[in-house]
């Protein structure tokens, strides 16, 4: 199976370097081309359009920011579309709108193009293993054409059912890191204008049934003041913004986030995006200190 991979950002690189390495060969396509150094040193071939990527790949995955860049890329000037052949396949890994994501599909779909939505839950370090967890949805019989190659990107694969139901789900589970986050942040800012040694905090929580993954593998990065970005504050709060949509559209009342979406908001402006999105550590030692 001929892979082609469109974005080359923090995730995108990873999952790429990661598919050489299991064999696969791999077109790729960056917007800004000097993003696809290490892949093309890897092996990869480089071409100028998302087009040329569709022409050479049975599959193409897109991993991209959101969903406007996921329409260019797709069907704008020398798009997927116009290098569409028999069989071919999208997968989009971004985390975008569940709405947006179904009428991309059924744009794709009147081009006999069949697109899963495919994103996925961990970051670069854990792409660059073939560790990542995916949630699928759309075409069943694309995603069985496709499932060799999802087990080689994921370590577990969840089929959810038709277009949009992937995302959906995807949303949650970014609710869960929003919260997280935030939970986390609060605590150690607590601690800290209590005088206590937020090292000391962690120690107790993560003796407890309370620890997460993130208390566990990156809160002590993040008292040391390191928020070097596996997945920027900025995408997050993009994620935040669609969870806030996908609820508004839905009905659906949820006052959480409703409030991390101020927050995370704010920190952007204060020119926190670019850190890790555990970063927001930072935003309220900044706060605190104003106060
Ligand atoms: N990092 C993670 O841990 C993680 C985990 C799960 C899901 N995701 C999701 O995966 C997607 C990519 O994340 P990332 O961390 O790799 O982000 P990133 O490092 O910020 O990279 C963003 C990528 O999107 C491309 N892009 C942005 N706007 C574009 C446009 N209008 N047209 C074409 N390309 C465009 C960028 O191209 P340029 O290089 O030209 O700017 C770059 O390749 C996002 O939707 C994110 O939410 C990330």
């Amino acid at each position: 199976m001929k892979v082609g991979l469109i974005g080359t950002g923090l995730l995108g690189n990873s999952v790429g370097l990661h598919l050489m390495q299991s064999g696969y060969q791999l077109t790729v396509f960056n917007r800004t081309s000097e993003k696809t150094k290490e892949l093309k040193n890897n092996g990869a071939q480089i071409v100028s359009t998302p087009k040329e990527v569709a022409k050479n790949s049975d599959v193409v995955i897109t991993v991209i920011k959101d969903s406007n860049a996921v329409k260019q890329v797709s069907f704008e000037k020398d798009g997927i579309i116009y290098g569409n052949h028999k069989d071919l396949i999208v997968c989009d890994m971004s985390t975008i709108n569940p709405l947006e994501s179904k009428n991309i599909a059924e744009k794709f779909s009147k081009h006999n193009i069949s697109m899963l939505d495919t994103p996925v839950m961990g970051g670069p370090n854990v792409a660059i293993t073939g560790d990542l967890i995916m949630m699928a949805a759309g075409n069943k019989d694309s995603f069985d054409k496709c499932k060799e190659l999802f087990d080689t990107i994921a370590n577990k694969v969840f089929f959810l059912g038709e277009n949009g139901t992937a995302h959906a789900v995807k949303l949650a589970m970014n609710l869960q890191i929003t919260m997280l986050a935030l939970a986390l942040s609060e605590g150690i800012t607590l601690v800290r204008g209590s005088k206590v040694d937020p090292k000391l905090f962690l120690e107790i929580l993560n003796s407890t049934y309370f620890k997460t993954g993130m208390s566990e593998n990156k809160a002590l990065k993040m008292i040391q003041d390191k928020f070097e970005a596996t997945f920027t504050l900025e995408n997050l709060k993009k994620d935040i913004n669609i969870i806030s949509e996908t609820s508004k559209s839905l009905g659906l009342d949820l006052p959480m986030i409703k409030k991390a979406e101020e927050i995370y908001e704010n920190a952007v402006l204060e020119g926190f995006g670019n850190l890790d999105y555990t970063g927001i550590l930072a935003y309220l030692k900044k706060l605190n200190e104003k106060n």
